[in-house]
């Protein structure tokens, strides 16, 4: 607890740091131990996904039940190109069955054990996660349905009339009615924020 509590600290400030090209270090006061000087790593420029998540505040849960499969590797590796789907805070604490609690509830009369119900909520989140990610560049331009890394989740954007001065991702929706809010650019992906999520049956 108290390193993930440190950790969450600590990482906005890498990645801050890491997306300056330049730094400009004290050459004594970083020092990773006797004689190593300390070597700031620099991508090409541009953060990565797992950069921009770490500092989206808005998006803090997403990127929780994320860290909690190995798909978050994805955020991170360089060769990647994936379209992140990512649900604002406020539209995950609205579901009314929480990531970890699958679509539907456990049978009446059924009694997982707790290794059982561990193993299931970690397949929940990891089919919910899934579904959040497509895993390809996609272009907003027009109408288009796409595959998500859930096998058999499809999801689609619909363009919507009007508001030609609007960037493109703010004149789609997500599968019928959830708002595109924002747009994150990375080095390995795009991530668009939404003020919903996608909805697994
Ligand atoms: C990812 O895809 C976009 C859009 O096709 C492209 O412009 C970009 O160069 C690609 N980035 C990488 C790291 O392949
Ligand atoms: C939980 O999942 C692991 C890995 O899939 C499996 O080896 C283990 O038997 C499962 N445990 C239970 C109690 O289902
Ligand atoms: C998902 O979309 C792809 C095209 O992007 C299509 O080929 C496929 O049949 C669709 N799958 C489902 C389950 O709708």
């Amino acid at each position: 607890m108290r390193f993930q509590l440190l950790s969450l600290l600590l990482l906005p400030l890498l990645a801050v740091a890491s997306t300056e090209e330049q730094m400009v270090l004290p050459s004594e006061s970083f020092q990773d131990g006797p004689g190593e000087p300390f070597v700031p790593v620099t991508h090409s420029g541009k953060p990565s996904l797992a950069d921009l998540l770490t500092i989206e505040s808005s998006a803090s849960i997403f990127y929780s039940y994320a860290r909690e499969t190995e798909l978050s590797k994805l955020f991170s590796d360089p060769n990647a190109n994936n379209t992140l789907l990512v649900p604002t805070n406020k539209a995950v604490i609205a579901l009314p069955r929480k990531p970890h609690e699958g679509p539907a509830p456990i049978r009446e009369g059924v009694i997982l054990s707790e290794a059982e119900f561990d193993n299931l909520s970690k397949k929940n989140v990891e089919r919910w996660v899934s579904a959040h990610i497509i895993p390809f560049p996609v272009s907003l331009s027009s109408s288009g349905e796409y595959t998500t890394l859930l096998e058999g989740k499809n999801v689609s954007f619909t363009a919507l009339d009007g508001g030609k001065n609007a960037p493109e991702w703010a004149r789609v929706v997500l599968n019928g009615d959830v708002r595109l809010t924002g747009i994150r650019e990375a080095s390995n992906g795009v991530m668009y924020i939404l003020d919903g999520t996608v909805i697994l049956d």
